[in-house]
């Protein structure tokens, strides 16, 4: 089968820059609490004319100029995003609108954080197929919408954004690089640990998210452990192949601690958390974007994605880019 070779990177954030000062000045809350338990800085936050659709449509378009590609070139358009403008048409529709797409096809998946590596996986399994020959995959995020700015507990972890990728199937069946393997989870047991409180048409729920953050912390380290284990046994690889890892932005301790199982020295690891917070699934995309295109990421390196999110769900993606 062809490999989905990873062509093209683009990443958008809104102009509006929160500091952990600036929620101090509304929320019984520090720098200091915010910083040494999760890593995070600052945020960005979306404006009034900024939404999944606008933010996701400007991602791919910087994508498709990083790859040399116009919006017709490709055949099918993925948003993983767990904030969509509109219960349906599906967020990536709108993009193909946006975009001034008539052709190929495009839906939306909800795996909350693992959002970008489900697409990732869906994507690179159409591709595999023969059925598409380029992908454009989208996270695009505003959870400033959906978190209780009254719940410090949960409102200072998160901020806004989009990030996206174009992938295009190799010319030969023998190239090394590309996605390697993707392997998913979801347990549904364990839905409760963090969920939106309500859909459309449930005016008696918040629609807040909530989370019990301990136990999504302990998932969180364990599940992330096993599945890089389980990426890399996939591939007879070791930790010391891993070159780069580009995990999901929840909490630089998580990060940190799937870093340490690897061997890999902090260097080696794209960290965005600290100025973006969690954007749940733009989080993957927008680090990639930034690592790629300041050059520490180089072509014909090992990169591991994993993340872990509302489902709970899970994932890797192993691919050389
Ligand atoms: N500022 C000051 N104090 C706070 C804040 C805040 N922003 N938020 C909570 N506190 C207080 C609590 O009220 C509590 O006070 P109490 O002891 O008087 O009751 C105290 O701080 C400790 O609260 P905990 O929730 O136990 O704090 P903990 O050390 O567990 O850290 C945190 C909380 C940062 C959320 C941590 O549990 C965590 O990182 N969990 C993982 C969450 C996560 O990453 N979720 C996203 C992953 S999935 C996805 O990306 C959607």
């Amino acid at each position: 089968a062809k490999r989905s070779l990873l062509v093209g990177f683009g990443g958008f954030l809104p102009e509006r820059v929160v500091t952990n000062e600036e929620l101090a000045t509304r929320l019984a809350t520090s720098d200091d609490w915010i910083r040494t338990r999760t890593g995070i800085t600052r945020r960005h936050i979306a404006g009034p004319d900024d939404s999944a659709t606008s933010m996701g449509a400007e991602a791919a378009r910087r994508a498709l100029d990083y790859a040399g590609l116009s919006a017709d070139d490709i055949d099918v358009v993925l948003v993983a995003t767990s904030t969509p403008d509109q219960a349906f048409p599906a967020t990536a529709v709108r993009i193909q609108a946006a975009l001034g797409m008539t052709r190929g096809f495009g839906f939306d998946i909800a795996a909350a954080c693992s959002g970008f590596v489900f697409a990732l996986a869906t994507a690179d399994s159409f591709i595999r197929s023969g059925q598409v020959r380029k992908a454009l995959v989208i996270g695009s995020e505003v959870y400033s919408r959906i978190v209780d700015w009254e719940d410090r507990g949960t409102c200072v972890l998160f901020g806004d954004g989009a990030g996206a990728v174009v992938l295009s199937a190799s010319e030969s069946e023998s190239d090394a690089r590309g996605i390697l393997s993707t392997h998913l989870h979801s347990d549904g047991t364990t839905g409760d640990l963090l969920y939106v409180d309500g859909a459309v048409g449930q005016p008696d729920k918040t629609g807040h998210l909530k989370m019990n953050g301990r136990d999504v912390f302990r998932h969180a380290v364990a599940k992330l452990s096993s599945s890089v284990d389980e990426a890399l046994e996939a591939e007879g690889l070791t930790y010391a192949d891993v070159d780069w890892l580009v995990p999901h932005q929840a909490n630089i301790r998580i990060i940190e601690g799937v870093a340490k199982k690897l061997a890999l020295p902090a260097d080696r690891v794209v960290v965005t958390v600290d100025r973006h917070a969690n954007t749940s699934a733009a989080s993957i995309p927008l680090a990639l974007d930034e690592a790629v295109r300041d050059g520490r990421i180089q072509k014909g390196e090992l990169v591991l994605m994993e993340a872990l999110g509302g489902g709970l769900t899970w994932g890797s993606v192993l691919a050389r880019l």
